[in-house]
């Protein structure tokens, strides 16, 4: 038997990536949400509300490091949260561009001057929650290979991906084997994430 999260300084951030409100990525997000803990805390920040610019790769650049406002509130909750939840739907079989453009603020955050971005995030969790109009989910193999590899890099844990069908809004309350997945997502083993060749 699964057990639950433990409540013990766990806090969840739900990064929402979906281009449209009330989407059916947000439900399927919702719905596995509802099974935390209740003292676990949940934030959850939709990136249509705090629109990032293009990331400008400045990394080998002199000059120190100063985001925009909508940058600090997503590197200071993606800091403070000890399970970070990508909740995108599937974009042209991978993630959406606005949450595409979040992880590649990762990287800024990762060689700001002074940043130990990578040691905070070591050990930290990493999960994905994803709707599709197709129905089979091997079609959003690229998502789930760009969250497992992106927390093996961070040498986070990784929760894998829940999977739900669904075009128009809402759709996704049709699936039947997305609500029951929901019901125990956040209860699964988070081994370390390993690349292939570590495995
Ligand atoms: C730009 C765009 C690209 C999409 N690409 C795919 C795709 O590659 N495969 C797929 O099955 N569905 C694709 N879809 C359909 C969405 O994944 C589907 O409508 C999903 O329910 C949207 O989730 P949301 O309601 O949370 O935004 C795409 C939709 C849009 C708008």
């Amino acid at each position: 038997m699964p057990s639950s999260p433990a409540s013990t300084d766990r806090s969840f951030l739900f990064v929402l990536g979906s281009s449209r409100p009330d989407g059916n990525t947000e439900i399927l997000a919702r719905a596995a949400a509802e099974q935390l803990p209740t003292d676990i805390p949940q934030r959850w920040l939709d990136l249509t509300a705090l629109p990032l610019p293009d990331f400008q790769d400045g990394r080998h650049e002199s000059g120190g490091w100063s985001g925009g406002e909508h940058e600090e509130t997503l590197r200071q909750a993606t800091l403070e949260a000890t399970d970070i939840v990508i909740a995108s739907p599937l974009y042209w079989y991978s993630l959406s561009a606005q949450t595409k453009r979040y992880l590649d603020y990762w990287s800024g955050w990762l060689t700001a001057p002074g940043s130990d971005f990578k040691e905070r995030m070591a050990g930290r969790t990493l999960w994905g929650v994803t709707v599709m109009a197709d129905p089979n989910p091997v079609v959003g193999e690229a998502l789930v290979t760009t969250l497992n590899h992106s927390a093996a890099y961070l040498r986070m844990r990784f929760g894998g991906v829940l999977f739900g069908n669904g075009s128009r809004p809402g759709q996704v309350r049709d699936d039947e084997r997305a609500a029951l997945h929901a019901k125990t997502f956040f209860q699964r083993d988070t081994p370390l994430a390993r690349f292939p060749h570590e495995q």
